[in-house]
């Protein structure tokens, strides 16, 4: 029996009311395995960023139930569902939304804070980390200082800091150019390839296709199609 750690089953969310009512996911169900790698697209509007915020535990369904690992967590209460978020799921949202105010060291620590990492700890593991990603020489610039590719490198990496099981990323090649966004697949390749880890990046960016393990298509809230890459 496949191992699943993430899924929604018959999920329906809508925004707004009356004649404004957008119905963003219409009954949409889809597993997510342990271990592997999933790349969402479809166009703009589509639904994707309301699938990853459900998955994240951001966001309840009007109707059906999101599960981590077994557990139906939009029937938890808040602090229980905030709690699982928290150990078990990171995100990279499309907008970095790193701290202006802390340099790329402190934004990476923050992430182990996060999750617990021990105090003594968390600059030895955040300069580790960044050093991993190239990054040994910027780890005391602010963001204003990094490019867009830097600073989306601290963003996973505070994304990873604390090894949390699941990564969520929306749109994370988004305005960096060629070689930056492929060493940020090749860099969350790994992480499922080495770490174990359960990924879903959504992007319309078709270069993803290459390193994930399958492809799901949504369009106008409902999965169109779901492909196994080779
Ligand atoms: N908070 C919100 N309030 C109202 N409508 C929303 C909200 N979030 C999403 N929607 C609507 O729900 C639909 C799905 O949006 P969603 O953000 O999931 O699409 P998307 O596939 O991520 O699009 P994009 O590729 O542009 O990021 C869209 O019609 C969007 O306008
Ligand atoms: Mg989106």
């Amino acid at each position: 029996m496949p191992d699943h750690f993430l899924g929604v089953e018959g999920v329906s969310v809508s925004f707004g009311k009356g004649e404004a009512r957008v119905r963003a996911l219409r009954a949409v169900s889809l597993l997510f395995e342990r271990g592997t790698f999933s790349l969402v697209m479809g166009p703009s509007g589509s639904g994707k960023t309301t699938l990853l915020s459900l998955l994240g535990c951001l966001l309840s369904p009007d109707e059906g139930t999101v599960l981590v690992e077994d557990v139906a967590v939009n029937r938890l209460r808040e602090v229980e569902r905030t709690a699982i978020r928290r150990k078990k799921i990171s995100f990279v949202f499309q907008a970095f939304r790193l701290f202006h105010s802390l340099s790329a060291i402190d934004n990476v620590a923050l992430g182990f804070r996060l999750r617990g990492g021990r105090q003594s700890e968390r600059m030895v593991m955040a300069r580790d980390l960044l050093n991993r990603f190239g990054l040994g020489a910027k780890l005391h610039q602010r963001p204003n200082g990094l490019s867009p590719g830097e600073k989306q490198r601290v963003a996973i990496a505070r994304a990873l800091a604390g090894n949390p099981p699941v990564l969520l990323a929306d749109e994370p090649t988004a305005s960096m150019d060629y070689q930056a966004g492929r060493n940020i697949c090749q860099i969350l390749r790994s992480q499922v390839d080495e770490g174990g880890k359960t990924i879903v990046v959504v992007s319309h960016d078709p270069r993803w296709r290459e390193f994930a393990d399958r492809t799901v298509v949504l369009r106008d809230g409902q999965v169109e199609q779901e492909v196994k890459n080779p």
